[in-house]
Order: structure tokens, then sequence, then C-alpha cells
């Protein structure tokens, strides 16, 4: 996507290849700045951290962690512990597991020395593969709301949570890839952008994202969801996933589960918008056995922002001494799932099995 007018994916190769660069997500939305990235320990602090996050870009930064570590010694034993320290750095979003995976087999598969130069075209095809499905699930996506457009005749209210937009992938974004596609293809629409505490990526980051393709957005506090849907004012949602089990389980950002309800009691339609690679084939109930990151306290009693005078600024919002808590994802059962937008088109939450037989 464009930033001031030129063209950005979330990670690239640096020109002499010896690292990746970024854009640092923790200084969003008040300082837009590149950081480089030169090794396995360097890539694992960047996800812990967050500089990168959202499920399909951390895959492909796990990917490129595992091709600079092929750099320095191709061997078997380095693979696996590198495989094992990426996995380790965030739990929920399936993709990073994915990505390692797919990364461990096929180069398992060469001689040593061969290594290095795969792993990077492996990354190389993880990142154009993303831009590829998200691409497509976009214009899938944006049949469904023209036809909405179309039935309803005035301009579209979408609901969204957390980011998942082209920060949160290498381009495009999953929930937001169909409304940067209708946008583009002229439908009138606005979003309703949840904040998403703690950390605030749906203010921070969807906001900054939409505002710099020129999307009409409005920025709500978490609890208004509920309210706006009850009041009409909210015609579909559509959110991304760092996990969805082959019955159409959707995990995503904490917070999501009570839009999904709020959203069934309002007759509201609820879509996933999701990558395959999202997809955990292994699993069937995401209640039980999806691992959920908590992740720390300082999280929810703190929090960033500019002050008036325009400097950066961090200030505690609880009284010393209360203690917090922090899961950081949910999961939304199927049955509150309207429909999941894939890279092969939409289906039922129950129909993902159908949609890619050769996965299931
Ligand atoms: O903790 P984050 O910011 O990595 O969580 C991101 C989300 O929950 C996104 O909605 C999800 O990864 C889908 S992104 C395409």
């Amino acid at each position: 996507m464009k930033i001031r007018g030129f063209h950005y994916r979330t990670i690239w190769p640096s020109t002499d290849t010896a690292a990746v660069e970024i854009i640092d997500q923790t200084l969003l939305p008040h300082a837009f700045e590149v950081r480089r990235l030169s090794s396995v320990s360097e890539i694992a602090q960047a996800i812990k951290t967050m500089q990168v996050r959202g499920a399909p870009l951390i895959g492909a930064t796990a990917a490129y962690g595992v091709a600079l570590a092929m750099q320095e010694s191709g061997d078997d034993d380095r693979l696996q512990q590198v495989g094992r320290i990426l996995i380790a750095t965030r739990p929920t979003a399936v993709n990073l597991r994915w990505a390692v995976e797919r990364m461990t087999s096929r180069l398992q598969a060469l001689p040593q020395a061969q290594r290095a130069e795969a792993a990077w075209r492996e990354a190389a095809a993880i990142c154009d593969e993303d831009v590829a499905a998200n691409k497509a699930l976009g214009e899938h996506g944006l049949a469904m709301l023209k036809a909405m457009h179309e039935k309803l005749g005035r301009p579209l209210n979408i609901l969204t949570h957390c980011n998942a937009g082209w920060l949160a992938t290498v381009d495009w974004g999953t929930a937001l890839a169909p409304i940067y596609a209708a946008f583009d293809a002229g439908i009138p629409l606005h979003v309703w952008v949840d904040e998403t505490r703690p950390r605030n990526q749906g203010a921070s980051l969807t906001a900054w994202e939409l505002g710099q393709h020129g999307v009409p957005h409005t920025v709500i506090a978490d609890n208004a969801g509920g309210h706006l849907m009850q009041h009409g004012q909210v015609d579909v949602a559509i959110v991304g996933a760092d996990r969805v089990t082959s019955t159409g389980d959707v995990c995503n950002k904490i917070g999501t589960y009570l839009k999904a309800l709020a959203a069934h009691d309002n007759n509201v339609p609820f879509y996933a918008a999701v990558p395959s690679p999202t997809i955990d084939w292994t699993i069937s109930d995401g209640r039980r056995d999806i691992p959920i990151e908590e992740r720390g306290e300082e999280e929810v009693a703190w929090m960033n922002g500019r002050l008036e005078d325009g400097t950066l600024a961090r200030v505690n919002i609880m009284p010393a001494g209360s203690k917090a808590a922090n899961p950081a994802f949910d999961v939304t059962p199927a049955r509150l799932v309207t429909g999941i937008i894939t890279e092969r088109g939409i289906c039922g939450p129950l129909e993902l099995e159908r949609m890619f037989p050769k996965n299931a």
C-alpha cells in the first residue's frame, strides 16, 4: 500500500541481502520508522515486542528469520533450534508455526550448501503468496460488499476490530482487503474502527492506514459496537483471525467474541477474512485447543500517546497495587460466524474443508 505516495510492503530484504527491513509498528501512528533486522535474535525480539505483528506478517517475518540463520550455518541442528526459538515468540497465530514448518521441510530436503540461498527464495515466496491470497480474498469480499450496497441502496457501515489491514500482513490486509477493494471500486462506505484495548491496534494502526488510503472511518471505544448495532448503524462486521479451526471457530484479538455476540443478537452479518495459512487443520475445537497468549500487565496499566505539546509519552492509568490480566485473544464459535472470506471464495464456517479439500 502507499504511504505518502510510495508503495511499501511491511517487510522486505535489504539491498545487501544481509538483513530484512520492517516498519516499526510500535511507533505508529506518531512516527514512521524503518528498522533493519540482521539476526534471528533481532527477528525474535521484533515479533515478541510487536514491532511486527498480525498473523500473516508474523509468519513472513519468521520465514526471514530462518533465512538469516541459514546464512550463518545450514546445519540440521541449527535449523531445528531456530524453528523452536521462532515458534516460541508468540503462541496463538498459527501462521508462525506454518511458516517455520514450511521453511524447515523445504530446507531439510536440500544439501546444506544450498540452504541459505533457497531459504531467501522460500521466504520471498511466502511473502508473495500472502500478497496474492489477500488480494484474492479482497476481490471476493468486494463482490459481497457490492451486493450488500446494491440491496441497501446507501453507503455501507462496516465495523472492524483490531488491525487486520496491510500492516498485519505483507500487503493488502485481510479484513481490510475487501474494504480497500470496495472503496477503490467506488462503493460508498464508512468504517467503524474499534480502538482495541489494551494495545489500541485499531486506534493506532487501522485508523492510520485507512486514513493514508483516504477511506472514511471513525474510531470508537471498544464498548460502543453493540450500541451501534442496536441502532442499525452497522451493516456488516469484518474481522481478521490469528487461527481458525477446521470447523470454523475463529480466534482473533480479545474482544472479537463480544462483537460477534452483539452482531448475532442484532442480525448483523459477521465475517472473518482469512488467508488459508491461518487455518489450523489439526484442531476442531477452538476454545479447547487454541493456546491464548497471556501478555504482560503493563499493557493494560500503561498507555502510549502524544501529549498536547506534541511529545510522546507513556502514562499509567491504574492505581498502584491493582493487578491487571491481559489475555490477548479470544475464540468466536463457528455458530456466530456468518462466513469466512478466503482466497478461494466465501464459505460458511463449516464449509472450510469443502473449500480446501487437499488440506483437510
Ligand atoms: O496481537 P496482534 O496485534 O498481532 O493481533 C492481531 C490480530 O488479532 C489480527 O486481527 C489478526 O492477526 C488478523 S491479521 C491479518
